[in-house]
């Protein structure tokens, strides 16, 4: 049945008597807005109309988390767990529908232990990536993890749904490195790799956060870079030749050798070409007379640097800025005055050079925003398609980050440049299905529907199929085992796949 707020105050004495009374706070705590906003990403979700948790607990041991689950299942309270916040439906601390949930921030659950024999370490899931950098790399600079780009970030929502990174083409996604976890399941156990099974290990490493139960901690496999990178950012315009460069790079991009990177960003009436090498400025100039000469590419646009110092240049405007290495990876402060709404694709085929004309001319309307272009290949390429819940494997060319963003009022705009502009590129895309990124979250592809208070199989493969294609099936079954009466929940959380009666 819906919990109702008679079963809240069941829940909050309940957990009153197993966590210390400083880690939660009720809607009445003075401090009760700032613990929510600490790492609300995106303001769409922080407005007088958004559906808030009750109550916020922020756990700093395993079993506050447990007993918050026990105490939740006891009393029909649904919690929501946040690591980072930057979920970009805003999915870890509101509800898109009425509902009564509480939340449980991680953030205090951030310890990163390094084990530098093994190049192994244990991270937890409140710590961000930026964190993660930093102390890998202080420790030993040649020792890297592959992840994604922004330094806020939080460890548990990426690594649940993949972690798409500048690395992934020479050691793939985050997920491929991760060796073992640490989660509280919907009985309120603690397991690890060993107890909690393989299937179960193989659905948390990818399948989406908020599904399977609550990841603590994971221990990955870390890498080795040179104690130099170089990379580079070359911005064409049009007449500069941009639509000659794109369309070639498309096939180049994912064919390059595995430790060389080139993503693309498209604003406005330019291409900006980005890469990441982990190699030498000469290689990376003979490199690049050879496989993509069209982009002009010489050692005046090397910018030699260390591992660690290359994952803080900014995602959006890649210059280096006055800020220091430490502000750059381990501030967790957010800003609340940009809002956003992000879609996905992956691109199979390359899109043919008069398309590209046409796709430019969407940057020229009113509310664009960006599109941000990750080829695969490399590694990826020999992944199989069913290793991880990760799909989008051999044949992807890159993925598409379609990016809106404005302040103020001009959301219509910007909203609306993004519907249509996702519906023209429907021509050029993956189809059937049309593929999505989990971690590129976008309710617009499908809510489930919640029935006899369990979310139906049906409803959930609309919207999971496309981001997880043939390994829905097997996520849908893993759940009915985990959690089969769907105490983790969101809009979009695996639904148990439940034998027919
Ligand atoms: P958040 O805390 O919001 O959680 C996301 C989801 O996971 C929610 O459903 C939540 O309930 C669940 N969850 C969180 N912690 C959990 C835990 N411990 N156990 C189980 N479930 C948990 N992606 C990418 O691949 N490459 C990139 O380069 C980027 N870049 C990027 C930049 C910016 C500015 C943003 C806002 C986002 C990205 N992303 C990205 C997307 C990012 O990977 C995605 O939003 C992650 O889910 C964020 O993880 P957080 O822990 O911050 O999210």
């Amino acid at each position: 049945s819906a919990p109702s707020l008679a079963s809240s105050d069941g829940f909050l004495q309940c957990i009153r008597e197993k966590i210390p009374s400083q880690l939660l706070y009720t809607q009445c705590n003075t401090n009760f807005t700032a613990v929510l906003a600490s790492s609300v990403r995106n303001p769409r979700f922080f407005t007088n109309t958004t559906v808030r948790p009750i109550f916020v607990i922020t756990p700093n041991d395993a079993s506050h988390v447990q007993a918050a689950v026990l105490c939740g299942r006891w009393q029909g309270v649904r919690l929501r767990v946040r690591s980072g916040g930057h979920d970009y439906e805003g999915l870890s601390y509101r509800s898109a529908r009425p509902e009564v949930f509480g939340l449980l921030d991680l953030g205090n659950l951030r310890t990163i232990s390094i084990n530098q024999w093994e190049y192994t370490a244990w991270v937890d899931s409140g710590a961000t990536i930026g964190e993660l950098y930093y102390t890998i790399a202080k420790n030993n600079p040649e020792v890297a993890f592959p992840a994604g780009e922004c330094p806020t970030i939080g460890v548990g929502g990426h690594f649940s749904g993949g972690g798409v990174g500048m690395m992934m083409r020479k050691y793939g996604l985050s997920i491929d490195n991760i060796l073992d976890a640490k989660l509280v399941n919907a009985n309120g156990e603690l397991l690890d790799r060993a107890t909690m099974g393989e299937d179960l290990f193989w659905a948390i490493r990818g399948g989406g956060g908020g599904s399977f139960g609550i990841v603590l901690s994971w221990k990955v496999h870390l890498v080795q870079v040179p104690p130099k990178v170089t990379v580079f950012s070359i911005a064409k315009t049009l007449e500069q030749g941009a639509i000659d460069i794109l369309t070639k790079w498309q096939d180049v991009g994912p064919s390059l050798p595995s430790n060389l990177m080139i993503t693309v960003m498209l604003s406005g009436q330019q291409a900006a070409f980005r890469a990441m090498y982990l190699g030498t400025c000469s290689s990376l100039v003979a490199t690049m007379g050879e496989q993509l000469p069209e982009l002009n590419m010489t050692s005046a646009d090397c910018q030699p640097m260390t591992w660690l110092q290359s994952t803080a240049l900014s995602f959006i405007t890649f210059s280096s800025n006055n800020i220091t290495l430490e502000e750059a990876l381990l501030s967790r402060t957010t800003s609340l005055s940009t809002f956003t709404k992000v879609k996905s694709d992956y691109v199979t085929r390359a899109i043919p050079k008069a398309a590209w004309k046409d796709i430019f001319s969407w940057f020229t309307m009113k509310g664009a925003g960006l599109i941000v272009l990750e080829p695969h290949g490399g590694l990826m390429a020999t992944i199989p398609t069913a290793a991880t819940p990760y799909p989008h494997r051999s044949g992807v060319l890159y993925i598409i980050q379609y990016i809106a963003f404005w302040q103020g009022d001009g959301g219509v705009a910007a909203t609306t440049w993004l519907g249509s502009f996702y519906d023209f590129m429907g021509h050029y895309v993956s189809n059937n299905p049309r593929q999505a990124y989990v971690n590129f979250r976008d309710l617009d592809i499908g809510q489930n529907v919640v029935a006899d208070d369990v979310s139906s199989s049906e409803s959930g493969k609309v919207w999971g199929e496309r981001y997880f294609m043939s390994n829905y099936q097997r996520l849908a079954s893993v759940k009915a085992t985990a959690d089969p009466m769907d105490y983790f929940r969101n809009e979009q959380s695996i639904p148990p796949l439940l034998p027919v009666p």
